[in-house]
């Protein structure tokens, strides 16, 4: 049944009624020669550009064997990974031929791109998918998120679990996925892998140094939203360096919609451990002058003859350009780790609790 929403919806003009009607003829014509009919052919070309991602579109492109798509299949691949048509794109490429373009992708420059084909990769894999997994996250140059997506996606292959703690046991995982796969072991269903989590990588203690549990164990938890408000206010420190609805300082990104940005998990791994996902534009740099003092900071502005940097305490500080020795940037985030070890178990779930509750108002 046809229900008036009042929303207008544009009718298609002619040329796109025709190019619908073709490209459901063609679909019923499995052999269809399309080189034979270059009319055709630009005319299913116009259909797929305007629906790219549904269902037609990857049964016409496999159908066809359209490879010229690949540019486009990896694009909604790196862009939606865990969407069906995001997984349904490297599915195509991987039946092109193409599982090559995806490894090519980790190494984006982006790193939401590179963590996007690592999941992809991890799930449609096979049985050289946990050595390419490791040696990913051996790879130091890779930044932290894409390893971090690379352990997760190992933990999910047969024997993953396993093969994550030998490189813990045998001391050959870098330092900064030390949450992220004591975490995933932690969360093992084998207890023997449990078991050597707890003595290896011990998860982060709260006030007294009671470990917590793990983030899918926390997640699971409900807090108190009004407790939670004020521990960011004041005994978390948060409001430190964070706005929410235009209260606190702006050090930190503003949190007023956090709640629909990240999940409960990701919003525990912000805190808990703030190093494996700095978040675009507050990356934290080290400034060095002529004079031997080290200054740390987000970047504010640059320009040819200053650098302003914002530090943890919310100052601004300006280096003439030749005053400046080295600037680097660091790969640990502006916002302290450890935070939690003022709060216990129950103001760090409240205090989440909060955070989720910080929606975009519709
Ligand atoms: C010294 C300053 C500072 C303090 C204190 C601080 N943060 Fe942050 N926070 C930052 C900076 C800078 C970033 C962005 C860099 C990054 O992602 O690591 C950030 C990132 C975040 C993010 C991710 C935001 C996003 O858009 O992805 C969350 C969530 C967060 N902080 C929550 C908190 C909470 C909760 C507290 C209190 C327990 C806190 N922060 C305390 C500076 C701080």
């Amino acid at each position: 049944m046809l229900v008036a929403t009042g929303i207008a919806w544009a009718e298609p003009t002619e040329q796109q009624a025709r190019d619908i009607s073709n490209a459901e003829a063609l679909l019923r014509l499995p052999d269809f020669d399309l080189a034979a009919r270059p009319d055709l052919q630009s005319s299913l070309s116009r259909y797929l550009t305007k629906y790219v991602g549904t269902t037609r579109y990857f049964q016409l492109i496999r159908q066809f064997k359209l490879r010229e798509r690949s540019d486009e299949l990896l694009n909604l691949a790196l862009s939606k990974p865990r969407s069906t048509a995001g997984s349904w794109a490297a599915e195509t490429l991987n039946g092109f031929g193409h599982r090559s373009r995806l490894k090519e992708a980790v190494s984006d420059k982006d790193p939401q791109r590179g963590a996007a084909a690592v999941i992809l990769l991890g799930e449609t894999g096979d049985e050289r998918t946990p050595d390419f997994l490791t040696r990913t996250i051996l790879n130091t140059e890779l930044a932290t998120m894409v390893r971090v997506a690379s352990a997760a996606a190992l933990a999910k292959q047969r024997e993953g679990d396993e093969d994550l703690l030998r490189l813990v046991t045998e001391k050959m995982l870098p330092a900064d996925l030390n949450f992220a796969v004591g975490n995933l072991l932690h969360a093992s269903d084998n207890s023997v892998v449990r078991a050597a989590a707890s003595e290896y990588l011990p998860l982060p203690p709260v006030v007294g140094g009671t470990p917590l549990p793990p983030v899918s164990v926390l997640a699971a938890q409900s807090g108190n939203r009004d407790r939670g408000q004020k521990i960011f206010q004041i005994k978390g420190t948060c409001a430190a360096c964070h706005t929410v609805a235009g209260e606190g300082k702006a050090v930190g990104p503003d949190l007023t919609e956090i709640g629909s940005k990240l999940s409960k998990e990701a919003l525990y791994v912000s805190i808990l451990d703030p190093n494996a996902g700095i978040s675009h534009n507050y990356e934290n740099y080290e400034i060095l002058t002529q004079s031997g003092r080290i200054e740390t900071g987000l970047l504010l502005s640059r320009t040819g003859d200053q650098i302003d940097i914002i530090n943890a305490e919310g100052v601004v500080r300006s280096f003439q350009a030749s005053d400046i020795d080295s600037i680097r940037q660091l790969t640990i985030s502006l916002m302290p780790a450890g935070l939690q070890q003022t709060l216990t178990k129950e103001e760090l779930v409240d205090l989440v609790e909060y955070l989720t509750s910080l929606k975009t108002k519709q």
